[in-house]
């Protein structure tokens, strides 16, 4: 037996302390993004953006439903977005913050694990990291640089393509 050991890192931003300049202004949008937040179930609005490698930043709110599960998280509506709409064009950052109606959240916004697994293949496919910025309304901010960093030994697509070819 052998014990590994995995090493992640993250940037704390505590509260006085300004983000670069650009995750300030995506985590702007991601706040802006709040406003098409569809929460009437949770009363948790979650705003998303994403950065192109353009300069283009396209936004993402949750979008629930009755029946619970067709309801959609805030990362995945602005990166499926992203993707479907400009498929060539590479993701460099995404800021995620929230706000909750009966409480302050005080702590980073980090994304779900379904989100994580979205992040993790988008980076694949453009073979790139992605730089994530999580804030709460409030409080300190987290950055990390790439989904390697939130979704160690992550489930890998490759192992996909190779039981197909193994099948033909
Ligand atoms: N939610 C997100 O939009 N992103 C996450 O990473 C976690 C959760 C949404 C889903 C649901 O609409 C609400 O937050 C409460 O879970």
């Amino acid at each position: 037996m052998k014990s590994k050991k995995i090493h992640i890192s993250i940037d704390e931003y505590g509260v006085g302390e300004s983000l670069p300049e650009a995750d300030e202004k995506l985590v702007t949008e991601a706040e802006k993004a709040l406003t098409g937040s569809y929460a009437p179930y949770s009363k948790f609005h979650v705003g998303a953006a994403v950065l192109l490698e353009d300069g283009q930043i396209v936004k993402g709110s949750n979008q629930e439903n009755a029946a619970y599960p067709s309801g959609l998280c805030a990362e995945r509506v602005a990166l499926f977005h992203a993707n479907a709409t400009y498929p060539d064009k590479k993701i460099k950052s995404i800021a995620i913050t929230a706000k909750a109606e009966y409480f302050e959240m005080n702590n980073p916004v980090a994304p779900c694990g379904g989100c994580r697994q979205v992040i993790a293949e988008t980076e694949m496919r453009q073979n790139e990291a992605i730089r994530i910025i999580m804030k709460g309304e409030k409080g300190d901010a987290y950055v990390v640089e790439g989904i390697n960093n939130l979704l160690p030994l992550l489930f890998h697509e490759e192992k996909l393509k190779d039981s197909i070819k193994t099948k033909s």
